[in-house]
């Protein structure tokens, strides 16, 4: 025959690298995939070049692809994130069957992806939102992959996405089904909040991480003039907004995710160069303050904060991962979480094998720290963690990742804090009412004053 129908097995819509890497990958895999552009130009470019002598197809138009596609049809969406999801579903919608399958792996808001998953469900489609990390390279070789969705769309597409995954250990792979609606890309953008908490941590290794291991490269490197690179490299931090919608959900849910909050805002505060310079002219920092202590000693104390801290960070990632699946009612599969995170992705690091241990040991853990293993662990660093957070409060150098981490542990371990003084302030000076210890869930006004009039609860908002 003359012509080929319905021979792929995927297709994918998007050629820019991640898109093109993520086909070659599934090729390698024994996957036909087909591949598509909006500019055709682009899918012919690809076929002579990067996917020349592979078993890749190109199309021509959507009808096209869609014409060669194995039953039920599976069509990834890798463009850019918004509109475009949307404008491509649209036109995907009238030439789909129902039991077709749109997957969108762009860096879609888990928002956005609870609404497609609802409105195409009544259209008799499926839909998957997959976080994809570890960049191009992740594409290419093994990337984590963290779908969520329309929970009937799995057996049809787990070979695929299980396939072409990065694996750890024995092989097992850093994919697995998340969740329901948005919660692949909910996992996703926690994710990418804790690569911002992890680099504003490091300086400084168990960790055997990757975020640990180029930076220590980085350190190394030099300029071609033979001199280190890092001092030159202007000190204004930018962020994509993946760290900031983290933060913003931790607001939105109540959720004390400080670290990440915190790694945020050092990075705002670092962009702030020309106010600093200003600054540094005036604001002193201690007068002849300097490190007297014992630099190996030290070394090793910096080790045990930065773990501490990164203990922090996950426990707080997974606190917001609990609430959210609380608040959306899904079901997430928290030790399956951190496997995906374990490898491919940028905070991938043996660490994360603890972490799915912990929840094999039970899947209800309330707390990462009230694991045995973690619990012990941040005992273990706690006095050089304070030694490291008390010597660089006392010589003025900013430490953002690990007091506030520090913070938070002491906050935590405490049955009782003195948010109470808060509350009665509040009461004092706008009724909000307070609960009594010995009688929770009834609130009552005290009249602290003596005079002053009567005001009802709802008079101010504070
Ligand atoms: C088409 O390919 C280019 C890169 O060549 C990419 O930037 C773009 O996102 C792709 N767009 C669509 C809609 O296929
Ligand atoms: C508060 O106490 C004062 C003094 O006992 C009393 O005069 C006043 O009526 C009280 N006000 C209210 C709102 O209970
Ligand atoms: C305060 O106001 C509430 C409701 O307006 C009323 O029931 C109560 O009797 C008042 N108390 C005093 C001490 O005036």
């Amino acid at each position: 025959m003359w012509f080929v129908m319905c021979v792929a097995d995927i297709a994918l819509i998007g050629l820019a690298v991640m898109g093109q890497n993520l086909i070659l990958n599934m090729n390698d895999h024994g996957f036909v995939v087909c591949a598509y552009n909006r500019t055709v130009s682009k899918v012919h470019d690809f076929l002579r070049n990067e996917a020349k002598s592979t078993k890749v197809i190109g199309a021509e138009s959507l009808e096209d692809m869609v014409s060669k596609l194995k039953s039920p049809r599976r069509v990834i969406l890798l463009v850019k994130a918004g509109q475009a999801v949307d404008d491509f579903i649209d036109k995907l919608v009238p030439l789909l069957q129902p039991g077709d399958i749109i997957i969108d792996g762009g860096n879609s808001e888990y928002r956005d992806t609870t609404r497609r998953c609802q409105s195409l469900k009544a259209k008799g489609l499926l839909f998957v939102g997959s976080g994809v990390s570890g960049g191009e390279e992740g594409a290419r070789h093994g990337p984590s992959l963290m779908p969520g969705g329309h929970k009937e769309a799995w057996p049809h597409i787990k070979d695929i996405f299980q396939s072409i995954a990065a694996k750890v250990g024995t092989g097992e792979s850093c994919c697995d089904w998340v969740g329901d609606e948005g919660a692949g890309h909910f996992v996703k953008m926690v994710h990418n909040g804790i690569e911002y908490g992890d680099m504003q941590c490091y300086f400084c290794s168990e960790l055997d991480s990757f975020l640990i291991e180029i930076t220590a490269n980085i350190l190394k490197y030099r300029d071609t003039d033979g001199t280190h690179l890092l001092p030159k490299i202007r000190d204004s931090a930018g962020q994509k907004g993946t760290g900031k919608w983290t933060a913003i959900s931790a607001l939105e849910y109540g959720i004390p995710v400080t670290l990440i909050g915190e790694a945020v805002f050092a990075r705002c505060l670092s962009s702030l160069k020309d106010e600093r310079v200003l600054a540094s002219k005036s604001l002193k920092g201690p007068q002849g303050a300097k490190f007297t202590g014992d630099k190996d000693q030290f070394l090793e104390d910096i080790r045990k904060a930065l773990y501490a801290s990164k203990i922090i960070s996950y426990a707080q990632g997974f606190m917001l991962l609990r609430q959210a699946a609380k608040e959306f009612g899904w079901s997430l599969n928290y030790g399956a979480i951190a496997l995906m995170w374990r490898g491919g992705c940028i905070i991938r690091s043996v660490f994360l094998g603890k972490i799915k241990e912990a929840f094999d040991r039970d899947s209800e853990l309330q707390n990462l720290l009230l694991d045995g293993f973690f619990t012990n662990a941040v005992q273990d660093c706690q006095a050089s963690w304070r030694r490291v957070v008390s010597t660089g409060v006392e010589l003025g150098i900013p430490m953002p990742s690990f007091t506030t981490a520090l913070s938070f542990y002491d906050g935590y371990r405490h049955a009782m804090l003195p948010a109470n003084l808060l509350q009665a302030q509040r009461d004092y000076f706008g009724a909000h009412t307070y609960e009594l210890l010995s009688n929770p869930g009834h609130f009552i006004h005290t009249n602290w004053t003596g005079h002053g009039g009567n005001v009802s609860s709802t008079s101010y908002n504070a």
